[in-house]
Protein backbone atom coordinates (compact mmCIF):
# COMPACT_ATOMS: atom_id res chain seq x y z
CA UNK A 1 0.00 0.00 0.00
CA UNK A 2 1.73 3.55 -0.96
CA UNK A 3 1.43 6.16 1.71
CA UNK A 4 -1.33 8.90 1.80
CA UNK A 5 1.29 11.90 1.35
CA UNK A 6 -2.15 14.69 1.05
CA UNK A 7 -2.94 13.03 4.52
CA UNK A 8 0.53 13.71 6.17
CA UNK A 9 0.38 17.41 4.34
CA UNK A 10 -2.46 18.03 6.77
CA UNK A 11 -0.64 17.62 9.61
CA UNK A 12 0.62 20.29 12.57
CA UNK A 13 2.19 19.08 15.66
CA UNK A 14 2.99 21.22 17.83
CA UNK A 15 3.63 21.78 21.40
CA UNK A 16 2.26 24.10 23.98
CA UNK A 17 4.92 25.60 26.68
CA UNK A 18 4.01 28.15 29.60
CA UNK A 19 4.74 28.58 32.91
CA UNK A 20 1.48 27.02 35.15
CA UNK A 21 -1.05 29.23 35.22
CA UNK A 22 -0.31 31.42 32.40
CA UNK A 23 -3.02 29.80 30.28
CA UNK A 24 -1.91 27.31 28.61
CA UNK A 25 -4.55 24.64 29.65
CA UNK A 26 -7.63 27.42 28.40
CA UNK A 27 -5.53 28.03 25.13
CA UNK A 28 -5.80 24.72 24.61
CA UNK A 29 -9.83 24.29 25.34
CA UNK A 30 -10.65 26.93 23.08
CA UNK A 31 -8.55 25.43 20.14
CA UNK A 32 -10.16 22.39 20.66
CA UNK A 33 -13.30 24.01 20.81
CA UNK A 34 -12.30 25.35 17.24
CA UNK A 35 -12.20 21.88 15.84
CA UNK A 36 -15.62 21.09 17.71
CA UNK A 37 -13.25 18.42 19.23
CA UNK A 38 -14.70 18.76 22.73
CA UNK A 39 -18.43 20.68 23.29
CA UNK A 40 -17.70 22.16 26.27
CA UNK A 41 -14.22 24.25 27.63
CA UNK A 42 -13.68 22.72 30.86
CA UNK A 43 -13.30 18.84 29.70
CA UNK A 44 -9.19 18.96 29.00
CA UNK A 45 -7.46 17.56 31.72
CA UNK A 46 -4.71 19.28 34.15
CA UNK A 47 -7.66 21.26 35.41
CA UNK A 48 -7.49 21.70 39.17
CA UNK A 49 -11.57 21.44 38.76
CA UNK A 50 -12.02 19.46 36.43
CA UNK A 51 -12.97 15.11 36.33
CA UNK A 52 -9.61 13.00 36.42
CA UNK A 53 -8.75 11.48 33.32
CA UNK A 54 -10.08 7.65 33.16
CA UNK A 55 -7.13 7.09 35.17
CA UNK A 56 -7.08 3.62 35.91
CA UNK A 57 -3.15 3.63 36.09
CA UNK A 58 -1.39 4.41 38.73
CA UNK A 59 -3.35 5.35 42.33
CA UNK A 60 -0.69 8.05 43.42
CA UNK A 61 -2.25 10.03 40.10
CA UNK A 62 -5.49 9.71 41.03
CA UNK A 63 -4.57 10.41 44.86
CA UNK A 64 -2.97 13.73 42.93
CA UNK A 65 -5.25 14.15 41.22
CA UNK A 66 -2.26 14.44 38.05
CA UNK A 67 -3.01 12.91 35.13
CA UNK A 68 -0.33 11.45 32.67
CA UNK A 69 -2.35 9.80 30.36
CA UNK A 70 -3.02 12.05 27.92
CA UNK A 71 -0.52 12.76 25.68
CA UNK A 72 -1.96 14.21 22.25
CA UNK A 73 -5.56 16.20 21.78
CA UNK A 74 -6.28 15.59 18.11
CA UNK A 75 -8.44 17.73 15.99
CA UNK A 76 -9.70 18.78 12.69
CA UNK A 77 -9.61 22.88 11.45
CA UNK A 78 -10.32 23.92 8.42
CA UNK A 79 -8.85 20.87 6.71
CA UNK A 80 -5.68 20.08 8.81
CA UNK A 81 -5.70 17.36 10.96
CA UNK A 82 -4.08 19.42 14.42
CA UNK A 83 -1.81 17.12 16.88
CA UNK A 84 -1.58 19.01 20.70
CA UNK A 85 1.07 17.44 22.20
CA UNK A 86 0.78 17.46 26.37
CA UNK A 87 3.71 19.17 28.05
CA UNK A 88 2.66 18.18 31.90
CA UNK A 89 3.46 22.01 33.29
CA UNK A 90 1.86 21.81 37.46
CA UNK A 91 3.19 19.06 39.83
CA UNK A 92 3.75 16.38 37.33
CA UNK A 93 6.54 18.37 35.19
CA UNK A 94 9.09 16.18 34.31
CA UNK A 95 11.84 14.85 32.12
CA UNK A 96 8.70 13.88 29.74
CA UNK A 97 7.82 17.07 29.46
CA UNK A 98 10.86 18.04 27.73
CA UNK A 99 11.43 14.61 25.99
CA UNK A 100 7.48 15.88 24.67
CA UNK A 101 9.57 18.82 22.57
CA UNK A 102 11.41 16.55 20.92
CA UNK A 103 8.26 15.16 18.82
CA UNK A 104 6.92 18.53 18.16
CA UNK A 105 7.50 20.22 14.95
CA UNK A 106 7.07 23.79 16.29
CA UNK A 107 5.80 24.94 20.01
CA UNK A 108 3.61 27.69 20.78
CA UNK A 109 4.41 29.65 23.97
CA UNK A 110 2.01 31.31 26.53
CA UNK A 111 2.67 34.16 28.24
CA UNK A 112 0.95 35.89 30.96
CA UNK A 113 0.65 39.67 30.17
CA UNK A 114 0.86 40.33 33.62
CA UNK A 115 4.27 38.51 34.52
CA UNK A 116 6.33 37.99 31.52
CA UNK A 117 8.73 35.36 30.62
CA UNK A 118 8.97 33.06 33.94
CA UNK A 119 11.27 30.19 34.59
CA UNK A 120 9.54 27.27 33.34
CA UNK A 121 9.14 28.91 30.14
CA UNK A 122 13.12 29.55 30.31
CA UNK A 123 13.64 26.13 30.46
CA UNK A 124 11.01 24.62 27.94
CA UNK A 125 12.17 27.45 26.11
CA UNK A 126 16.16 25.80 25.97
CA UNK A 127 15.02 22.98 24.56
CA UNK A 128 13.02 24.11 21.84
CA UNK A 129 16.14 25.92 21.01
CA UNK A 130 18.05 22.69 20.65
CA UNK A 131 15.79 21.35 17.97
CA UNK A 132 15.90 25.23 16.41
CA UNK A 133 11.94 24.38 15.76
CA UNK A 134 9.90 27.15 14.91
CA UNK A 135 8.28 29.10 18.04
CA UNK A 136 5.15 31.05 18.25
CA UNK A 137 4.34 33.50 21.31
CA UNK A 138 0.31 34.16 22.70
CA UNK A 139 0.78 36.63 25.00
CA UNK A 140 -2.09 36.26 27.22
CA UNK A 141 -4.60 37.59 29.54
CA UNK A 142 -5.05 41.38 28.04
CA UNK A 143 -8.42 41.05 29.69
CA UNK A 144 -6.07 41.98 33.48
CA UNK A 145 -3.92 44.70 34.21
CA UNK A 146 -0.57 43.72 31.78
CA UNK A 147 3.01 44.92 31.65
CA UNK A 148 3.69 47.68 28.94
CA UNK A 149 3.99 45.64 25.68
CA UNK A 150 7.38 46.94 24.25
CA UNK A 151 8.45 45.78 27.59
CA UNK A 152 7.27 42.77 27.66
CA UNK A 153 8.87 42.08 23.61
CA UNK A 154 12.00 43.14 25.26
CA UNK A 155 12.22 40.85 28.07
CA UNK A 156 11.30 37.54 25.38
CA UNK A 157 14.37 38.97 23.30
CA UNK A 158 16.78 39.47 26.11
CA UNK A 159 15.84 36.44 28.53
CA UNK A 160 15.36 34.11 25.62
CA UNK A 161 17.64 35.34 23.13
CA UNK A 162 14.75 35.36 20.14
CA UNK A 163 13.92 38.21 18.26
CA UNK A 164 9.84 39.26 18.04
CA UNK A 165 7.76 40.21 15.19
CA UNK A 166 4.31 41.25 16.42
CA UNK A 167 1.36 40.28 14.20
CA UNK A 168 -0.75 41.97 16.16
CA UNK A 169 -0.93 44.71 18.84
CA UNK A 170 -3.11 45.04 21.89
CA UNK A 171 -5.21 48.24 22.29
CA UNK A 172 -5.05 48.99 26.15
CA UNK A 173 -5.80 46.48 28.84
CA UNK A 174 -7.39 45.25 31.67
CA UNK A 175 -10.60 47.32 32.16
CA UNK A 176 -9.34 49.75 29.29
CA UNK A 177 -8.42 47.04 26.83
CA UNK A 178 -9.80 47.70 23.61
CA UNK A 179 -9.11 45.10 21.27
CA UNK A 180 -6.18 43.89 18.79
CA UNK A 181 -4.85 45.48 15.64
CA UNK A 182 -3.44 43.69 13.06
CA UNK A 183 -0.27 45.38 11.70
CA UNK A 184 -0.44 43.70 7.71
CA UNK A 185 -4.51 43.74 7.41
CA UNK A 186 -4.80 46.79 8.96
CA UNK A 187 -7.53 45.88 10.92
CA UNK A 188 -8.86 46.32 14.34
CA UNK A 189 -10.81 43.76 16.30
CA UNK A 190 -12.84 45.21 19.17
CA UNK A 191 -12.70 43.22 22.29
CA UNK A 192 -16.36 43.99 24.79
CA UNK A 193 -15.94 42.75 27.88
CA UNK A 194 -19.84 42.13 28.21
CA UNK A 195 -19.47 39.71 25.00
CA UNK A 196 -16.38 38.31 25.80
CA UNK A 197 -16.71 34.40 23.98
CA UNK A 198 -19.73 34.62 22.98
CA UNK A 199 -20.07 36.80 20.12
CA UNK A 200 -18.42 36.14 16.95
CA UNK A 201 -15.88 38.63 16.52
CA UNK A 202 -16.01 41.24 13.68
CA UNK A 203 -12.61 42.95 12.40
CA UNK A 204 -13.23 46.21 11.17
CA UNK A 205 -10.68 48.06 8.51
CA UNK A 206 -9.30 51.02 9.82
CA UNK A 207 -6.65 53.64 9.21
CA UNK A 208 -4.83 54.74 12.25
CA UNK A 209 -5.37 58.31 11.63
CA UNK A 210 -8.80 58.28 10.63
CA UNK A 211 -10.80 60.00 13.38
CA UNK A 212 -13.74 57.52 13.39
CA UNK A 213 -10.96 55.42 14.95
CA UNK A 214 -10.89 57.77 17.94
CA UNK A 215 -14.71 57.91 18.28
CA UNK A 216 -14.84 54.20 18.37
CA UNK A 217 -11.97 53.31 20.97
CA UNK A 218 -11.04 56.91 22.21
CA UNK A 219 -9.44 59.79 20.49
CA UNK A 220 -6.39 58.53 23.41
CA UNK A 221 -6.11 55.16 22.57
CA UNK A 222 -6.24 55.90 18.47
CA UNK A 223 -2.89 58.67 19.37
CA UNK A 224 -1.46 56.00 21.77
CA UNK A 225 -1.40 52.87 19.11
CA UNK A 226 -1.05 55.48 15.92
CA UNK A 227 2.25 56.11 17.52
CA UNK A 228 3.18 52.78 18.79
CA UNK A 229 2.50 51.21 14.96
CA UNK A 230 5.01 53.54 13.82
CA UNK A 231 7.48 52.71 16.32
CA UNK A 232 7.17 49.54 15.95
CA UNK A 233 7.27 49.74 11.84
CA UNK A 234 10.65 51.62 12.38
CA UNK A 235 12.36 49.28 15.03
CA UNK A 236 10.79 45.20 15.12
CA UNK A 237 11.72 42.96 12.60
CA UNK A 238 9.96 42.05 9.82
CA UNK A 239 8.06 38.87 9.51
CA UNK A 240 11.03 36.46 7.55
CA UNK A 241 9.46 33.03 7.44
CA UNK A 242 12.90 31.83 6.79
CA UNK A 243 13.97 33.14 10.02
CA UNK A 244 10.92 32.31 12.04
CA UNK A 245 11.35 28.61 10.51
CA UNK A 246 14.81 28.60 11.86
CA UNK A 247 13.67 29.51 15.96
CA UNK A 248 15.35 32.74 15.22
CA UNK A 249 12.44 35.24 15.64
CA UNK A 250 9.23 34.50 16.77
CA UNK A 251 5.79 35.50 15.25
CA UNK A 252 4.19 37.71 18.57
CA UNK A 253 -0.06 37.43 18.82
CA UNK A 254 -1.92 39.47 21.92
CA UNK A 255 -5.34 37.93 23.30
CA UNK A 256 -7.14 36.85 26.35
CA UNK A 257 -7.81 32.77 25.96
CA UNK A 258 -10.34 33.19 29.12
CA UNK A 259 -12.83 35.00 27.18
CA UNK A 260 -11.64 33.46 23.91
CA UNK A 261 -10.18 37.03 22.34
CA UNK A 262 -7.79 36.88 19.73
CA UNK A 263 -7.26 32.78 19.83
CA UNK A 264 -9.07 31.91 16.71
CA UNK A 265 -6.87 35.14 14.91
CA UNK A 266 -3.82 33.18 16.58
CA UNK A 267 -4.81 29.98 14.76
CA UNK A 268 -5.06 30.85 11.50
CA UNK A 269 -2.15 32.73 11.57
CA UNK A 270 0.02 30.25 13.41
CA UNK A 271 -1.77 27.70 10.44
CA UNK A 272 -0.35 29.10 8.05
CA UNK A 273 2.63 30.22 9.17
CA UNK A 274 3.68 26.82 10.15
CA UNK A 275 4.94 23.56 8.41
CA UNK A 276 3.43 20.19 7.32
CA UNK A 277 5.83 16.99 9.11
CA UNK A 278 9.56 18.19 8.74
CA UNK A 279 12.15 15.78 7.44
CA UNK A 280 13.83 14.24 10.58
CA UNK A 281 18.07 13.62 11.53
CA UNK A 282 18.80 10.25 11.17
CA UNK A 283 22.19 9.01 12.23
CA UNK A 284 23.39 8.91 8.71
CA UNK A 285 20.94 11.26 6.70
CA UNK A 286 17.29 12.02 6.94
CA UNK A 287 13.95 10.80 6.48
CA UNK A 288 11.75 13.22 4.64
CA UNK A 289 8.18 12.47 5.01
CA UNK A 290 7.11 14.04 1.33
CA UNK A 291 9.52 12.20 -0.18
CA UNK A 292 10.08 8.43 1.46
CA UNK A 293 6.99 6.54 1.83
CA UNK A 294 8.53 3.82 4.62
CA UNK A 295 7.15 3.83 7.92
CA UNK A 296 9.40 5.30 10.41
CA UNK A 297 8.82 6.38 13.86
CA UNK A 298 10.82 7.07 17.51
CA UNK A 299 10.09 6.32 20.88
CA UNK A 300 10.01 9.76 22.94
CA UNK A 301 7.83 8.60 26.43
CA UNK A 302 6.89 5.25 27.87
CA UNK A 303 4.00 4.88 30.73
CA UNK A 304 4.07 2.69 32.73
CA UNK A 305 1.72 0.10 34.46
CA UNK A 306 -1.13 0.35 32.11
CA UNK A 307 -1.87 -2.98 34.25
CA UNK A 308 -0.65 -3.84 37.30
CA UNK A 309 -0.22 -7.36 36.99
CA UNK A 310 1.56 -7.58 33.87
CA UNK A 311 3.71 -5.03 34.25
CA UNK A 312 2.65 -3.24 30.50
CA UNK A 313 4.13 0.00 29.39
CA UNK A 314 3.06 2.43 26.47
CA UNK A 315 5.62 3.49 24.14
CA UNK A 316 4.84 6.68 22.54
CA UNK A 317 5.80 7.17 19.23
CA UNK A 318 6.08 9.96 16.76
CA UNK A 319 5.63 8.85 13.53
CA UNK A 320 8.25 10.79 10.99
CA UNK A 321 7.44 9.54 7.57
CA UNK A 322 4.51 6.92 6.49
CA UNK A 323 1.82 5.11 7.31
CA UNK A 324 0.94 3.60 10.15
CA UNK A 325 -1.49 0.14 9.99
CA UNK A 326 -2.61 -2.16 12.85
CA UNK A 327 -0.80 -5.51 12.91
CA UNK A 328 2.13 -4.21 10.63
CA UNK A 329 5.59 -5.89 11.15
CA UNK A 330 8.77 -3.32 11.35
CA UNK A 331 11.94 -3.40 12.68
CA UNK A 332 12.82 -2.08 15.89
CA UNK A 333 16.52 -0.77 15.39
CA UNK A 334 18.21 -0.87 18.57
CA UNK A 335 16.25 -4.48 19.89
CA UNK A 336 17.65 -5.75 16.47
CA UNK A 337 14.62 -7.81 15.98
CA UNK A 338 11.06 -7.57 13.71
CA UNK A 339 8.18 -6.39 16.04
CA UNK A 340 4.70 -6.63 15.27
CA UNK A 341 2.55 -3.66 16.01
CA UNK A 342 -1.32 -4.07 16.94
CA UNK A 343 -2.38 -2.39 19.60
CA UNK A 344 -1.65 1.37 19.36
CA UNK A 345 -4.14 3.76 21.05
CA UNK A 346 -4.73 7.28 20.83
CA UNK A 347 -5.01 9.45 23.89
CA UNK A 348 -7.96 12.20 23.41
CA UNK A 349 -8.74 14.33 26.09
CA UNK A 350 -10.49 12.25 28.17
CA UNK A 351 -10.16 8.48 27.00
CA UNK A 352 -8.08 6.56 25.13
CA UNK A 353 -9.10 5.05 21.25
CA UNK A 354 -7.82 2.34 19.56
CA UNK A 355 -6.47 3.53 16.32
CA UNK A 356 -6.07 1.95 13.30
CA UNK A 357 -4.64 3.82 10.71
CA UNK A 358 -1.96 6.81 11.64
CA UNK A 359 0.13 8.58 9.44
CA UNK A 360 3.99 11.15 9.94
CA UNK A 361 2.97 13.94 12.12
CA UNK A 362 0.54 12.09 14.76
CA UNK A 363 1.65 10.40 17.90
CA UNK A 364 0.32 6.87 18.98
CA UNK A 365 0.84 4.88 21.72
CA UNK A 366 2.52 1.14 21.02
CA UNK A 367 1.34 -1.45 24.02
CA UNK A 368 5.36 -2.44 25.12
CA UNK A 369 6.32 -5.61 26.78
CA UNK A 370 8.83 -3.82 28.36
CA UNK A 371 11.21 -4.19 25.18
CA UNK A 372 11.75 -0.11 24.14
CA UNK A 373 13.23 2.41 25.37
CA UNK A 374 13.27 6.10 24.79
CA UNK A 375 14.79 7.13 21.84
CA UNK A 376 14.06 4.14 19.79
CA UNK A 377 13.64 3.59 16.61
CA UNK A 378 10.57 1.63 14.54
CA UNK A 379 10.94 1.26 10.59
CA UNK A 380 9.81 -0.96 8.08
CA UNK A 381 12.28 0.70 5.63
CA UNK A 382 14.54 -1.78 3.71
CA UNK A 383 17.49 -0.49 5.07
CA UNK A 384 16.62 0.69 8.48
CA UNK A 385 18.64 3.53 10.17
CA UNK A 386 18.18 4.75 13.89
CA UNK A 387 17.12 8.38 14.25
CA UNK A 388 19.39 10.48 16.34
CA UNK A 389 18.72 9.95 19.86
CA UNK A 390 17.01 11.98 22.37
CA UNK A 391 19.68 14.04 24.86
CA UNK A 392 19.26 13.18 28.60
CA UNK A 393 17.83 16.59 30.00
CA UNK A 394 19.56 17.83 33.40
CA UNK A 395 17.70 16.54 36.47
CA UNK A 396 17.30 19.87 38.96
CA UNK A 397 16.22 17.33 41.97
CA UNK A 398 18.66 15.07 43.43
CA UNK A 399 18.08 12.14 46.51
CA UNK A 400 20.68 9.56 48.11
CA UNK A 401 18.33 5.97 47.91
CA UNK A 402 18.94 2.84 49.67
CA UNK A 403 16.99 -0.13 50.58
CA UNK A 404 15.69 -0.59 54.06
CA UNK A 405 16.16 -4.48 53.54
CA UNK A 406 19.28 -5.43 52.16
CA UNK A 407 18.52 -8.86 51.49
CA UNK A 408 16.10 -7.67 48.66
CA UNK A 409 18.96 -6.20 46.71
CA UNK A 410 17.48 -7.90 43.09
CA UNK A 411 14.57 -6.66 43.43
CA UNK A 412 15.76 -3.17 44.11
CA UNK A 413 17.98 -2.97 41.21
CA UNK A 414 15.55 -4.64 39.14
CA UNK A 415 12.99 -1.92 40.09
CA UNK A 416 15.17 0.90 39.60
CA UNK A 417 16.86 -0.17 36.33
CA UNK A 418 12.99 -0.49 34.70
CA UNK A 419 12.16 2.84 36.22
CA UNK A 420 14.89 4.70 35.24
CA UNK A 421 14.48 2.78 31.52
CA UNK A 422 11.46 4.57 31.22
CA UNK A 423 12.93 7.79 31.79
CA UNK A 424 11.33 9.10 34.96
CA UNK A 425 14.51 9.22 36.87
CA UNK A 426 18.37 9.07 36.48
CA UNK A 427 20.34 6.98 38.17
CA UNK A 428 24.28 7.70 39.49
CA UNK A 429 26.90 6.68 42.21
CA UNK A 430 29.29 8.27 44.07
CA UNK A 431 32.56 8.31 42.04
CA UNK A 432 35.44 6.18 43.50
CA UNK A 433 33.28 4.80 46.42
CA UNK A 434 32.08 1.30 46.44
CA UNK A 435 29.39 2.32 48.52
CA UNK A 436 26.23 0.53 48.04
CA UNK A 437 24.11 3.86 48.33
CA UNK A 438 23.14 5.52 44.77
CA UNK A 439 21.83 8.82 43.63
CA UNK A 440 18.74 9.17 41.61
CA UNK A 441 17.79 12.36 39.85
CA UNK A 442 14.86 13.77 38.58
CA UNK A 443 13.64 17.13 36.62
CA UNK A 444 10.19 17.00 38.93
CA UNK A 445 10.26 15.90 42.52
CA UNK A 446 7.14 14.25 42.55
CA UNK A 447 8.79 11.61 40.22
CA UNK A 448 10.47 10.95 43.94
CA UNK A 449 7.84 9.92 45.20
CA UNK A 450 6.42 8.28 41.90
CA UNK A 451 9.95 6.01 42.46
CA UNK A 452 9.15 5.40 46.36
CA UNK A 453 5.60 4.35 45.67
CA UNK A 454 6.26 1.67 42.79
CA UNK A 455 9.00 0.36 44.19
CA UNK A 456 7.05 -0.73 47.44
CA UNK A 457 3.64 -1.44 44.93
CA UNK A 458 5.58 -3.65 42.22
CA UNK A 459 8.54 -4.74 43.47
CA UNK A 460 7.93 -4.85 47.02
CA UNK A 461 10.98 -2.88 48.04
CA UNK A 462 10.98 -0.75 51.05
CA UNK A 463 13.56 2.50 50.15
CA UNK A 464 15.11 4.85 52.18
CA UNK A 465 15.44 8.63 50.27
CA UNK A 466 16.90 11.43 51.28
CA UNK A 467 16.93 14.92 48.79
CA UNK A 468 20.58 15.71 48.99
CA UNK A 469 20.79 19.69 48.08
CA UNK A 470 22.35 20.05 44.64
CA UNK A 471 20.45 21.89 42.27
CA UNK A 472 22.56 21.43 38.88
CA UNK A 473 23.75 18.67 36.62
CA UNK A 474 26.61 19.16 34.20
CA UNK A 475 27.56 16.49 31.46
CA UNK A 476 31.48 16.65 30.79
CA UNK A 477 31.12 16.75 27.16
CA UNK A 478 35.17 15.68 26.49
CA UNK A 479 35.83 13.11 29.69
CA UNK A 480 38.64 11.80 27.01
CA UNK A 481 40.76 14.41 27.32
CA UNK A 482 40.30 15.56 31.42
CA UNK A 483 41.61 13.67 33.97
CA UNK A 484 38.34 13.78 36.26
CA UNK A 485 40.37 13.42 39.96
CA UNK A 486 42.61 16.54 38.92
CA UNK A 487 39.83 18.90 38.58
CA UNK A 488 39.54 21.95 40.37
CA UNK A 489 36.44 22.18 41.92
CA UNK A 490 34.85 23.90 43.99
CA UNK A 491 33.34 23.30 47.78
CA UNK A 492 29.55 22.85 46.86
CA UNK A 493 30.56 20.18 44.05
CA UNK A 494 30.74 16.60 44.10
CA UNK A 495 31.71 14.41 41.35
CA UNK A 496 29.19 11.26 40.23
CA UNK A 497 29.03 8.90 37.49
CA UNK A 498 26.13 7.56 35.64
CA UNK A 499 25.71 3.90 34.92
CA UNK A 500 27.74 3.82 31.35
CA UNK A 501 30.80 4.96 34.02
CA UNK A 502 30.66 8.60 32.65
CA UNK A 503 31.81 11.35 35.21
CA UNK A 504 29.15 14.15 35.89
CA UNK A 505 29.76 17.08 38.38
CA UNK A 506 26.80 18.23 40.67
CA UNK A 507 26.42 21.84 42.06
CA UNK A 508 24.19 23.43 45.14
CA UNK A 509 24.96 27.10 43.36
CA UNK A 510 24.46 28.14 39.76
CA UNK A 511 27.62 30.17 40.04
CA UNK A 512 30.13 27.12 41.45
CA UNK A 513 30.01 25.77 37.36
CA UNK A 514 30.73 28.82 36.25
CA UNK A 515 33.51 28.71 38.55
CA UNK A 516 34.82 25.44 38.03
CA UNK A 517 35.11 25.92 33.96
CA UNK A 518 37.17 29.12 34.69
CA UNK A 519 39.66 27.10 36.81
CA UNK A 520 39.76 24.14 34.36
CA UNK A 521 40.04 25.65 31.01
CA UNK A 522 40.22 22.25 29.22
CA UNK A 523 37.05 21.17 30.62
CA UNK A 524 33.23 21.38 28.48
CA UNK A 525 30.40 21.06 30.27
CA UNK A 526 27.24 20.84 29.08
CA UNK A 527 23.72 20.71 30.59
CA UNK A 528 21.96 18.00 28.33
CA UNK A 529 23.47 13.93 28.21
CA UNK A 530 23.91 12.62 24.58
CA UNK A 531 20.94 10.75 23.47
P1 LIG B 1 -2.06 26.57 32.88
O1 LIG B 1 -2.69 25.44 32.14
O2 LIG B 1 -1.04 27.31 32.07
O3 LIG B 1 -1.55 26.23 34.23
O4 LIG B 1 -3.18 27.69 33.14
P2 LIG B 1 -4.77 27.60 33.10
O5 LIG B 1 -5.26 27.58 31.71
O6 LIG B 1 -5.23 26.55 34.05
O7 LIG B 1 -5.11 29.05 33.68
C1 LIG B 1 -4.69 29.47 34.97
C2 LIG B 1 -5.69 30.48 35.51
O8 LIG B 1 -5.68 31.64 34.67
C3 LIG B 1 -7.12 29.99 35.50
O9 LIG B 1 -7.78 30.59 36.58
C4 LIG B 1 -7.69 30.55 34.22
O10 LIG B 1 -9.08 30.70 34.24
C5 LIG B 1 -6.99 31.88 34.16
N1 LIG B 1 -6.86 32.41 32.80
C6 LIG B 1 -6.42 31.77 31.69
N2 LIG B 1 -6.45 32.58 30.62
C7 LIG B 1 -6.91 33.77 31.06
C8 LIG B 1 -7.19 35.02 30.41
O11 LIG B 1 -7.01 35.21 29.22
N3 LIG B 1 -7.67 36.01 31.22
C9 LIG B 1 -7.89 35.86 32.56
N4 LIG B 1 -8.36 36.90 33.24
N5 LIG B 1 -7.64 34.69 33.19
C10 LIG B 1 -7.17 33.67 32.45
P3 LIG B 1 -8.01 29.86 37.97
O12 LIG B 1 -8.88 30.74 38.77
O13 LIG B 1 -6.69 29.48 38.56
O14 LIG B 1 -8.67 28.51 37.55
P4 LIG B 1 -10.19 28.24 37.19
O15 LIG B 1 -10.88 28.27 38.46
O16 LIG B 1 -10.61 29.35 36.26
O17 LIG B 1 -10.14 26.93 36.53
Amino acid sequence: MSTNFNEIKKRRTFAIISHPDAGKTTLTEKLLLYGGAINLAGSVKGRKTAKYAVSDWMDIEKERGISVTSSVLQFSYEGFCINILDTPGHQDFSEDTYRTLMAADSAVMVIDAGKGVEAQTRKLFKVCTLRHIPIFTFINKMDRESRDPFELMDEIEELLGIRTCPINWPIGCGKNFKGIYDRRERTITRYHAAHAGTHALETEVCSLDDPELGQRIGEDYRQQLAEEIELLDGASDGLDMERVSRGDLTPVFFGSALTNFGVETFLEHFLKMTSAPLPRKTRGGKVDPMKQDFFSAFVFKIQANMNKAHRDRIAFVRICSGEYRAGMEVTHVQGGRKVRLNQSTQMMADERKIVDHAYAGDIIGLFDPGIFAIGDTLTDARDPEPFEGIPTFAPEHFASLRQVDTMKRKQFTKGIDQIAQEGAIQIFREQNTGMEEIIVGAVGVLQFEVLTYRLKTEYNVEVRLDQLPYAYIRWIENPQEVDVDQIQGTSDMKIIQNLKGNPLLLFRHEWSIRMVEDRNPGLRLSEFGKG
